[in-house]
C-alpha cells in the first residue's frame, strides 16, 4: 500500500542504500517542476497522470518531493512483472513511509524472509470459511448505524462507515468487548487521522514536546498498546483460546517457525497494521459505493431485486465495479533494491515503481468505456490479476481482500434492506486525498427513506433477527 508519501528521512535505518550499479535509465515523462508535479500528485492526480500515459505511454517517471523519480508503471504485463519480481528484488516495506507510523514489525514495513514469516502468520484468519464466522458482526454493526441516521435527511457516510469499519475490526478481529472496545474506539480515530497526516509530513515526525503532532501521535499509540497489552493477557488466560476466531487469538496461539510465540510489541505492530490497512480502506470504497449508486437509479434498481430474491451475484459486480471506478489506494508500490530491467529500462537502484490502479482501471483498451458505472462488465467474470489490481498483487497483495469483500457486501446488503437509498442528480462528488486513501470529497452523501417493518418490530431487533443473531452476538 502507498501514500503518495515521502520516504523515511536518511538518518531512519530504513533509508534506502545508495545507488551501486551503473548503466542504468529511466522512462522519460513531465519536464515540470517538481514542486508543480507534486501538488499535482496530491490534488489532480488522475487527470495529471492520465495526461502523462497519453504524452508517454504506460510507463513514465514523475518527480515527486522525498518520493524522488518514480516510474509510474500502467501496463498489465509490466504490472505482472513487478509483482512477480522476487522479494529481494523489489521492497515494499523497507523505505515505505508508512514503516515509521506502524512500527519496525509492521508487514507493511518489512521485506524478504521476515515478511513471508509474519504475512504467514497473520493470513489464516482472513481465509474463506473464516469469513462466515465475521458476517454476523458486520450486520449488526451496519443496523445499527443505519438504523440511526435521519429519515429523508442527507448526511456523509464516510464517519458513519469508518464507525462501522472500526467496530468491525475491533470486535471480529481483535475480539475487544465493552470497555476495552470503547476505549479503543475512541483513540483509534484520533491516531489514524493524526497518522495520515504525519505520513505527508516527515518534518513533523520528530518529538518537540508538549503536545506537538508527533508526541500526540506516540501517546495515543501507547495508550492503544496498554489496551492491547490487556486484550493479549486477557486471550493468554482464556480457556476457551482454541475455538475463538478472532485474529488476536489466532496472533497469541501462533508460532514462528523456531517455535517461539510472537512477542507484545509483533502482536502490537500487526495489530495496529490491521487497523491502518483495513478500516479507513474499506470505509471509504463504502462512502463511494453510496455515492456511486445514488446517480445510477438502474444499478439501485438491480440491487434491490436481486436482494428481494435473496441473490448476490449482482452486488459483487457492483463492488468490483466500484473498485475498478474509484480505487481508494491509486498504487501498490515497489523499491528497487537489486539490478531489476522492466519495459526495456534497467532501473537505478532504489527507483520506487508505482503500479497505477487508477490509471489501468481508466485505459479503454483493458476496460470498454471505462469513465461509465458498469457493474455488468463484472457479471460472470473473474477479474484479471493484472488489470483490476484495487488490492495490489503477488507476495504483498492485501490479505484483507476478501473480508473487506465480504463486509463491503454486507454492509451494502442490510443498508438496502433496511433503507430505500433515494437517487440524486448532483454532480459527481470529486477525489479528495485523505493521506492515504482517495475518499469521496463530500463524505459520500446518502439520503434514506426507512422502511416500514411489517411486523413493527424495533429496527434493529428486526435485523438481528432477519440475521439469525441477537444484537449482542459473540464472535
Ligand atoms: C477496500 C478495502 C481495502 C483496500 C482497497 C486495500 C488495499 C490494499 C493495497 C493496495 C495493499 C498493498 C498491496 C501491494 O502492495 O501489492 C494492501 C495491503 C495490505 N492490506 Fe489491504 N486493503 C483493504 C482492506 C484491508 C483490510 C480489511 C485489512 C485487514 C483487516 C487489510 C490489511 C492489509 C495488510 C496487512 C496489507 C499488507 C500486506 C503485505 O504487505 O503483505 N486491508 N491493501
Amino acid at each position: 500500500m502507498t501514500a503518495t508519501a515521502p520516504p523515511a528521512t536518511s538518518s531512519d535505518p530504513t533509508a534506502p542504500a545508495p545507488s551501486t550499479f551503473g548503466a542504468t535509465s529511466l522512462p522519460p515523462g513531465p519536464r515540470m517542476p517538481i514542486a508543480l508535479q507534486t501538488l499535482a500528485m496530491r490534488t489532480r492526480q488522475r487527470p495529471f497522470l492520465e495526461r502523462a500515459r497519453r504524452r508517454y505511454g504506460s510507463m513514465f517517471t514523475v518527480q515527486v518531493a522525498g518520493l524522488g523519480k518514480t516510474v509510474i508503471v500502467s501496463d498489465p504485463e509490466l504490472i505482472k512483472q513487478t509483482f512477480r519480481a522476487d522479494a529481494d528484488v523489489l521492497h515494499a516495506g523497507t523505505g515505505s513511509p508508512l514503516r515509521v507510523m506502524l512500527g519496525d514489525h509492521s508487514l507493511l514495513g518489512i521485506d524478504e524472509d521476515e515478511h513471508m514469516q509474519q504475512r504467514k502468520l497473520l493470513l489464516p484468519p482472513f481465509k474463506g470459511q473464516r469469513m462466515q464466522k465475521y458476517e454476523s458482526v458486520v450486520a449488526e454493526e451496519a443496523a445499527r448505524e443505519i438504523d440511526s441516521w435521519p429519515d429523508g435527511v442527507e448526511l456523509a457516510t464516510a464517519e458513519p462507515m469508518q464507525r462501522i469499519t472500526l467496530r468491525v475490526i475491533l470486535r471480529a478481529v481483535f475480539g475487544a468487548e465493552g470497555q476495552r472496545l470503547q476505549a479503543l474506539e475512541e483513540l483509534v480515530p484520533e491516531w489514524t487521522t493524526l497518522g495520515s497526516r504525519l505520513v505527508l509530513a516527515p518534518w513533523m515526525q520528530r518529538s518537540l514536546g508538549g503536545r506537538s503532532p508527533w508526541d500526540r501521535f506516540g501517546a495515543l499509540r501507547r495508550q492503544i498498546d496498554a489496551i492491547f497489552d490487556e486484550l493479549i493477557a486477557v486471550a493468554k488466560d482464556d480457556p476457551d483460546l482454541a475455538e475463538r476466531a478472532d485474529v488476536l487469538a489466532l496472533l497469541v496461539q501462533a508460532r514462528h517457525e523456531d517455535g517461539t510465540p510472537m512477542s507484545n510489541a509483533e502482536i502490537a505492530d500487526e495489530l495496529v497494521t490491521l487497523l491502518a490497512a483495513g478500516h479507513e480502506t474499506t470505509a471509504h470504497t463504502l462512502a463511494w459505493a453510496v455515492e456511486r449508486i445514488r446517480r445510477h437509479p438502474e444499478v439501485l434498481e438491480c440491487l434491490q431485486e436481486e436482494i428481494a430474491e435473496g441473490g448476490r451475484t449482482y452486488r459483487d459486480a457492483t463492488i468490483r465495479e466500484i473498485q475498478r471506478s474509484r480505487p481508494v489506494i491509486a498504487f501498490a508500490g515497489r523499491v528497487v533494491r537489486k539490478p531489476f530491467a522492466l519495459g526495456g529500462y534497467d532501473l537505478p537502484l532504489n527507483t520506487r515503481v508505482l503500479m497505477a490502479a487508477c490509471l489501468t482501471h481508466y485505459d479503454p483498451a483493458l476496460f470498454e468505456h471505462p469513465d461509465r458505472f458498469q457493474p455488468d462488465r463484472f457479471l460472470g467474470v473473474v477479474p484479471d490479476t493484472y488489470t483490476w489490481i484495487p488490492f495490489g498483487g503477488g507476495i504483498r497483495r492485501c490479505i484483507g481482500a476478501s473480508f473487506a469483500h465480504m463486509e463491503m457486501d454486507v454492509v451494502l446488503r442490510v443498508l438496502l434492506e433496511r433503507a430505500e437509498v433515494l437517487p440524486t442528480t448532483e454532480p459527481d462528488e470529486a477525489w479528495a486525498f485523505r493521506g492515504v486513501v482517495w475518499a469521496p470529497g463530500d463524505g459520500g452523501r446518502i439520503a434514506v427513506r426507512h422502511r416500514v417493518l411489517r411486523n413493527g418490530e424495533p429496527a434493529l431487533a428486526a435485523a438481528a433477527s432477519a440475521s439469525g443473531l441477537t444484537t449482542s452476538s459473540p464472535v
